[in-house]
């Protein structure tokens, strides 16, 4: 039985026991900032399981695609996967845990053929938020499935759930490969490749307010998932979800066109320019980027370019799997189809990115990676060679070394917080990046501006400033040239701050606060409710994105080295650090 006769029988029976088809949803959820991406088939329903009327009744069935990278690492064995398709069906507050796992051990052993002594399942163990399961643990003994074949497992088995919304305990039903049991406690759960969950119904009683925080729901539901991938290979006798029908012919093109085939290599190839395709060619198309989707999306494509480049696969192998993914899916995910130039141009152009930084990377990567790989070693090939993490870590693991993923994140917070800061600051038009330097020279710009309203004219207002790591610029208004002495009090000034080491102190208020408290603004209406006030000691303060640093007595001698007029009424200073 190949995938789509699989998914007709699957919502053929749902539709005889009384069940709705719905269409599949977006991979990108809609106003829903919790995920990136549909993980379940239960995602486009949430509300509907917590209570309101869905439109199409109580009973609903669906294939929904979904994408998962939590389990990214282990793409590349026989079941894990960043695309799937799910099968599920739900009770709103109608049928609960008797019909439910009756119907899968039905559609399983009658519909599907599967023989029983092949099942195994599992039950939720109870804990302090919700009692063992007993009634499942009891309609499983009814429909005969042998004790010893049901599992009661704690909550990190047996229950589902996502970070808030409806939850509950589940039960979970395996089927054995027939491999041996890699240890004596081998059990449905154990990731060695014996037992392959293939269905889950999930109980939705609770909604989960926070961690460890459960509310009874109203009404109980019935969540169910079966993977269609998973299933296919286990109805034709694959060893692997590769050797069906909906990978073997993108598998195909990487044996036929590998220089140095591995079987692991062409899996994660596979897997990621699939998902790749799936998520470009998204109803809501999505292009790679630096953030969310996008940047998943680039994550992908990069992994498996590095991959492809230890096969020795050009970029028109990568296009043929793309090329084939449109074919397989585009009957039951039409948008693929439309958006076929836009996959394969994205595609290409990620392509031709990565490329030109891949190789030095690579080479980067060899002269730093002797030990251990410093987070700040992973972030710099992240930053300047377009590295994600994945990719540092398979390097280091190939070479049996690991890496710093903590202090990498930890990098990569303040690498975004400077970021926002430095869009702040270019709102301000300002700074040429975050470097020391440049931050240094954003305080000198301060005191600058405070000295010149003491020494020149208390009118004086910031017109313009550009500051790059070689020095500062700062535009004011003034009608005429400052005088020799002027220049040399202003610049003695500053200096006499930056000697008295005022402290930098950096305050959130609302910018009415900050005008009442004397700070300078220089963009008068143009800034946001809340605002950061940098005060340097009693001296200067004012309306700021920053950064700047944290006390004037870092900052050097402070040298004014150009005065000019650049338009009529406006002048220009140049000053520099030394
Ligand atoms: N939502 C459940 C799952 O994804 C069915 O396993």
């Amino acid at each position: 039985m190949d995938a789509e006769q699989l998914i007709q029988k699957y919502l053929e029976f749902f539709e005889k026991k009384g069940h709705k088809t719905l269409k599949s949803d977006s991979l990108i959820p809609e106003n829903n900032a919790s995920v990136l991406f549909t993980t379940a088939g239960m995602f486009p329903l949430t509300p509907y399981l917590m209570g309101n009327p869905h439109p199409m009744g109580k009973k609903l069935a669906s294939v929904q695609k979904c994408i998962r990278t939590g389990d990214i690492e282990d793409v590349g064995d026989s079941t894990h996967l960043t695309f799937f398709e799910m099968l599920g069906n739900w009770s709103l507050g109608d049928y609960f845990k008797k019909e439910s796992l009756t119907w899968s051990f039905e559609f399983l052993t009658k519909e599907l053929g599967i023989n029983p002594d092949k099942l195994s399942v599992t039950v939720f163990k109870g804990d302090e938020n919700a009692p063992k399961d007993e009634e499942s643990t009891n309609i499983w003994i009814k429909l005969g499935m042998p004790k010893e074949r049901i599992y009661a497992l704690p909550k990190k088995d047996n229950w589902w759930e996502l970070e808030t919304g409806p939850c509950g305990p589940d039960s979970e039903i395996f089927f054995d490969t027939g491999k041996k049991s890699c240890s004596k406690d081998c059990k449905p759960g154990c990731s060695c490749g014996k037992y392959v969950e293939i269905w889950n119904n999930v109980f939705m009683q609770y909604n989960k307010l926070r961690e460890g925080v459960y509310k009874p729901l109203a009404k109980k539901n019935v969540d169910t998932g079966m993977g269609v991938e998973r299933t296919t290979a286990i109805l034709s006798g694959k060893k692997s979800v590769y050797e069906t029908e909906l990978f073997e012919p993108l598998m195909q093109e990487i044996k036929n066109d590998s220089k140095n085939y591995q079987e692991k290599s062409a899996r994660i190839i596979a897997d990621h320019i699939k998902s790749a395709t799936m998520i470009l060619g998204d109803e809501r198309r999505v292009p790679p980027s630096k953030t969310d989707q996008g940047y998943i999306l680039r994550r992908l494509v990069r992994r498996a370019i590095r991959h492809s480049r230890n096969l020795g696969l050009q970029y028109f192998t990568l296009e043929k799997i793309a090329k084939k993914t449109i074919d397989i899916y585009k009957k039951r995910h039409s948008s693929i189809e439309k958006s076929r130039e836009f996959i394969l141009n994205e595609l290409k152009k990620e392509y031709e990115k990565f490329s030109k930084t891949l190789e030095k990377g690579l080479k980067a990567f060899e002269k730093i990676s002797g030990n251990d790989v410093g987070g700040k070693d992973a972030f710099l090939l992240f930053q300047s060679y377009g590295f994600p993490i994945e990719i540092t870590k398979e390097l280091a693991a190939e070479k049996g070394l690991s890496v710093d993923e903590k202090s990498f994140n930890a990098e990569m917070k303040l690498h975004q917080e400077l970021s926002k800061i430095g869009a702040e600051a270019k709102f301000k038009g300002g700074l040429s990046d975050n470097s020391e330097k440049t931050t240094k020279l954003h305080t000198a710009t301060h005191l600058l501006a405070e000295a010149l309203r003491r020494i020149v004219s208390k009118d004086i207002k910031q017109k313009g400033s550009n500051i790059t790591p070689e020095r500062l610029r700062f535009d004011f208004n003034f009608n005429r040239k400052l005088t020799d002495e002027e220049l040399k009090k202003t610049e003695a000034l500053v200096n006499e701050q930056i000697s008295k080491s005022l402290p930098i102190i950096k305050k959130e208020m609302s910018f009415e606060e900050a005008k009442k408290s004397g700070a300078h603004a220089e963009f008068e209406g143009k800034y946001k409710e809340k605002v950061f006030v940098y005060s340097a000691g009693d001296f200067s303060k004012e309306v700021c994105g920053g950064p700047h640093i944290s006390n004037t007595k870092e900052l050097g001698r402070f040298k004014i080295v150009k005065e000019e007029s650049i338009a009529a009424g406006i002048r220009r200073i140049k000053a520099i650090l030394e």
